[in-house]
């Protein structure tokens, strides 16, 4: 029996003791935005990639080592990706990880700087990892490139949720939105821990696939914890979906029948984890995990 919480604890802070040292300090000019991007990057978030990275590495018989740059990186992508889908153009949202916005409390100017400034100070991080071989470093950049950005990351699903709203989606371009803006940064994740313990490339397939799944999975508890939980709870405004007419599962299939697809996606996660030979105890708690979480 593996103690998922004290994992995930134990993740978050490697990971955030390397984040500490990867963002330039407050007090290093300019001033405001240093003091941004930390204001949301140590704001009390899940370090949920992280914890995958970690696990998917550890499984492939990675170090920590080795794998708490990228595992740094990702959550650097994943806090820019948050603070732009907070922004008046996009979510419009006052409150994220508990407290205001990035753009409430620094402006909107310095709130989208901050987010590219994340975007780059994580590839670099990737780059500059001596405890990698140049191949590795070159794999990991290429990969969450794509998953981050467009035609089939990060960025393009979050154009894809902007058109959807107000509009009535079916339910392929449904999963496909979620599996970009959500699914592809945590698959890549999975596969950087696969890609970082030299997995072969079967195996880092397979782990795309389970990842992806998961990463849907993510979305669709994202979108259920929206309508079930508290605003204090969450740390962001809760009930803003619906507000904003967002392409949701909640929406097109209703509360119930989202608990049973969002279970489904949980088991299609665990079939892809039983072809892996290695020992995927800690993966499949993260699925449980995931698919039970209220935050
Ligand atoms: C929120 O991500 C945005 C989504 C992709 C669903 P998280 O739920 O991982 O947010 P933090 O990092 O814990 O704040
Ligand atoms: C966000 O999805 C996905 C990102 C890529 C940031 P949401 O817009 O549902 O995330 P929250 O609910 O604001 O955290
Ligand atoms: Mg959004
Ligand atoms: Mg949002
Ligand atoms: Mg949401």
């Amino acid at each position: 029996m593996v103690d998922l919480s004290k994992f995930i604890v134990e993740s978050r802070d490697l990971v955030d003791s390397v984040l500490d040292r990867l963002v330039p300090s407050a007090d290093i000019e300019p001033v405001r935005l240093h003091e941004a991007i930390r204001w949301s990057l140590f704001a009390g978030g899940k370090r949920f990639r992280p914890a995958l990275l970690f696990a998917a590495g550890i499984a492939f018989g990675a170090e920590e080592e080795k794998l708490v740059r990228t595992a740094a990186a990702i959550e650097l992508i994943h806090t820019f990706s948050l603070i732009h889908d907070d922004l008046p153009a996009m979510d419009d949202d006052d409150l994220r990880r508990g407290r205001l916005t990035c753009h409430k409390k620094y402006g909107e100017a310095t709130a989208i700087l901050a987010g590219d400034a994340l975007q780059t100070l994580a590839f670099k991080a990737i780059a500059d990892d001596q405890g990698l071989s140049f191949e590795v470093r070159t794999r990991l950049i290429s990969m969450i490139a794509e998953a981050s950005g467009s035609p089939v990351g990060m960025v393009a699903g979050q154009q894809m949720d902007l058109d959807a709203e107000g509009r009535d989606v079916d339910f392929d371009h449904l999963q496909r939105i979620h599996s970009w803006k959500t699914g592809a940064l945590i698959a890549a994740s999975a596969v950087s821990g696969g890609l970082i313990g030299g997995a072969v490339d079967e195996d880092v397939a397979t782990l795309k696939r389970f990842a992806g799944k998961l990463g849907l999975l993510f979305q669709i508890t994202d979108d259920i914890i929206d309508i079930t939980q508290t605003t204090e709870t969450l740390g962001k405004t809760a009930g803003k979906d619906e507000n904003a007419q967002k392409a949701t599962y909640p929406g097109h299939f209703g509360i119930e029948r989202t608990r049973e697809l969002a279970s489904e996606a949980a088991n299609d996660a665990k079939l892809e984890l039983g072809r892996l030979a290695v020992n995927t105890t800690l993966l499949s708690e993260i699925v449980d995990h995931t698919l039970n979480r209220t935050f």
